[in-house]
């Protein structure tokens, strides 16, 4: 039988690698890396620092996976991004079919933590299903970039007993969640916080976490906002692309 392992790597760090993903990254015979845009290059970098650094006398091969192109000004968002699934769908299967001898080990290695804002086990679960392919496979957790957002700033996410939501910079811009305080922010190429006017909101900004690029900043969003705007387009352009998260948390209410 193959194996597939989805490998969390953490959001930035070649130290935020747990023993767990050490250990499976030592059992695998075929990587597949997916060609991702402007940052491949520096998240393919750390990819491969990571096998170097932690794969011991084992010999393993590496697969290019060109990522489908998306069609960004889609009318429909939704349907835009399950087509583009369904492209990836078809794209993995016939590459695990086809790389993936019988008995071999293959490992997607995915950027912080599978389970958050990313669709590999949404496309494995598919490939899966559609049964052209067979394969056990197994998921690694790894260090999420909200949770180095949240210790970079030395902050708990939650105050006493409240809950989080953890959302996109395209839902933020159609407005503040309903019955949270405590708002984490993904995908967010827009600056969304630009568009919450209410005074009181504190800001804990992060960009290029866990790695020497990295760039905190926190304080009263309406005092800071603007600071993070142009620290955001001034990196941007300096490196040519950028990921950027941060908390909005409305003021009042201890951590618990
Ligand atoms: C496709 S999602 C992947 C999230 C990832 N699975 C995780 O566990 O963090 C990409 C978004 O994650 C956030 N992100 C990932 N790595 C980051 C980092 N090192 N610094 C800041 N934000 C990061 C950004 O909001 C970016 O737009």
């Amino acid at each position: 039988m193959r194996k597939v392992i989805i490998i969390g790597i953490g959001a930035g760090n070649p130290d935020y690698i747990t023993v767990q993903a050490i250990n499976a990254l030592n059992e695998v015979d075929v990587f597949f890396v997916i060609d991702k845009g402007a940052e491949k290059d520096d998240l393919n970098r750390l990819r491969k620092d990571i096998c170097a650094r932690y794969i011991r006398d084992r010999s393993y091969r590496t697969v290019e996976i060109p990522d489908p192109a998306r069609e960004r000004d889609a009318p429909c968002y939704e349907a835009s991004v399950q087509a583009w699934h369904a492209r990836r769908v078809a794209l993995y299967e016939q590459l695990i079919a086809r790389e993936l001898g019988d008995g071999e080990c293959g490992a997607f290695l995915v950027w912080g933590d599978p389970c958050l804002y990313d669709s590999t086990l949404r496309i494995v679960e598919q490939i899966v299903a559609r049964g052209v392919v067979t394969f056990d496979y197994e998921v690694i957790p790894g260090i999420t970039s909200v949770q180095a957002l949240a210790a970079r700033h030395k902050i708990a996410l939650n105050r006493i007993g409240r809950p989080v939501e953890i959302t996109t910079g395209r839902r933020l811009a159609k407005g503040w969640p309903t019955d949270v305080d405590d708002v984490v922010v993904m995908l967010d190429g827009e600056c969304s916080f630009k568009h919450i006017a209410e005074s009181g909101i504190d800001i804990y900004w992060g960009a290029y976490l866990g790695t020497a690029d990295e760039i905190l900043v926190s304080g009263n969003l309406q005092e800071r906002g603007r600071d993070i705007e142009r620290l955001r387009a001034e990196a941007r352009t300096k490196k040519g692309w950028i990921m950027d998260t941060y908390l909005l948390r409305r003021a009042g209410g201890a951590s618990e």
